[in-house]
């Protein structure tokens, strides 16, 4: 018997001197990414009006990096605060505020190389080797095509300064390490679509939308779900708030709702003075506005006919959940 427990005592030992090795790999080898490249992007009017469109509208760059207006209707940026950083994504996760990405030299990105910025962009990883959290949805914009990152690159350095000082994340475990994996090099990135093929810019464009409206597993789509909505997000007021299903699907999705209808419902929110969240019954993280003031009739069209040709799943969401609500 006491030999057993010897046994036991050694095999413990061994398991926990296991489990911390595999720890401090985890915590030396990773993040895993190459050197940022070595890249001067020269800043032409083009690219700089390119960026603020796309930074603007569907990489919805200013969205998440910039004060948002939580009493008013799908929570518009408070103008003179773009990129300045603070607000918190965090949700389950933790404690995740955008990082300030105006030029400030003190606390923003102003001593950043392009390179650097554009790595961190598309892979998540800082100049000094730190990892960001994926709630910056590097994963995505990886996807994109080069020269529109270019684009935003350029006009992000456009942006006016702001000293603001963003505190590091807190991310709880075992998230903290998870996170710290995910980082990596790009394979491919991405081609922006010939502007004359509808479905695929609306494919393009649409990246964001399938991100909030489709039900994931471990930070992967579920195949055959895309789009159908029910992610659910917690609103400051202590609501819940779950995005719909966007699929074709005529009784639980937007089958039924027109291209009239659906273009009506960004139109409706594009004046900044008519979004009183209370005239609309609840408010919503879905950036009708910040889109609305921005995005063409026919980028959003395009997006529509994109849409409209995915799979109709049938997923019926309840909108809101009112418990918890302060
Ligand atoms: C859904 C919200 C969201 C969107 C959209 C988003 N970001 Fe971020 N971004 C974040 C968060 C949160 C962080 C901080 C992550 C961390 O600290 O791990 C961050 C970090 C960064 C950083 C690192 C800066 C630093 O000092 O840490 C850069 C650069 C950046 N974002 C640029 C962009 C650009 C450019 C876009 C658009 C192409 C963009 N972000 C879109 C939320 C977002
Ligand atoms: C930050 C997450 C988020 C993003 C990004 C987002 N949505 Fe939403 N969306 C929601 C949520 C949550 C709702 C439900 C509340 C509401 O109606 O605003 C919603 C509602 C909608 C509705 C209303 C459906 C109905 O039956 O009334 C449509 C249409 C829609 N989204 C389309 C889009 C499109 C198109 C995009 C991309 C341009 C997009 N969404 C991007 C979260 C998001």
């Amino acid at each position: 018997m006491k030999k057993f427990f010897k046994i036991l005592g050694i095999l413990l030992i061994v398991v926990i001197v296991l489990a911390g090795a595999g720890f401090t790999y985890l915590m030396v080898a990773f993040p895993k990414v190459s050197a940022a490249p070595e890249i001067k992007i020269d800043p032409t009017p083009e690219r700089i009006e390119r960026g603020k469109f796309l930074a603007n509208s569907f990489a919805f760059c200013i969205d998440c990096h910039s004060d948002r207006d939580l009493n008013k209707f799908s929570m518009p940026v408070v103008p003179g605060t773009e990129g300045k950083g603070g607000m918190d994504y965090g949700e389950g996760a933790g404690f995740v505020p955008a990082s300030n990405i105006t030029p400030d030299k003190e606390t923003g990105i102003g001593n950043w190389t392009d390179g650097e910025i554009f790595r961190a962009i598309t892979s998540g990883v800082r100049p000094d080797g730190s990892f960001l959290a994926p709630m910056m949805p590097y994963p995505m914009f990886a996807k994109m095509d080069k020269e529109d990152l270019y684009s935003i690159i350029a006009y992000i350095k456009t942006l006016p300064a702001i000293n603001n000082k963003v505190p590091e994340k807190k991310l709880k475990f075992p998230l903290s390490v998870i996170f710290r994996t995910i980082p990596s090099d790009v394979k491919e990135f991405g081609k922006r679509p010939d502007p004359s093929d509808k479905v695929k810019l609306g494919e393009y464009y649409g990246a964001a939308c399938k991100f909030c409206h489709s039900p994931t597993d471990k930070g992967d789509f579920i195949p055959g779900k895309e789009f159908s909505g029910g992610v659910e997000f917690p609103m400051p007021d202590g609501t819940i708030i779950r995005s719909s299903n966007i699929t074709p699907d005529k009784e639980t999705g937007i089958g039924t709702m027109s291209k009239e209808i659906f273009l009506a419902k960004f139109r409706s929110c594009a004046d900044v003075n008519n979004l009183d969240p209370k005239s609309r019954g609840f408010n919503t993280p879905m950036a009708w506005n910040f889109i609305a003031e921005t995005a063409s009739d026919d980028d959003l069209s395009a997006i529509y006919d994109y849409i409209m040709r995915q799979p109709a799943v049938s997923n019926k969401v309840e909108k809101l959940t009112l418990q918890g609500m302060k």
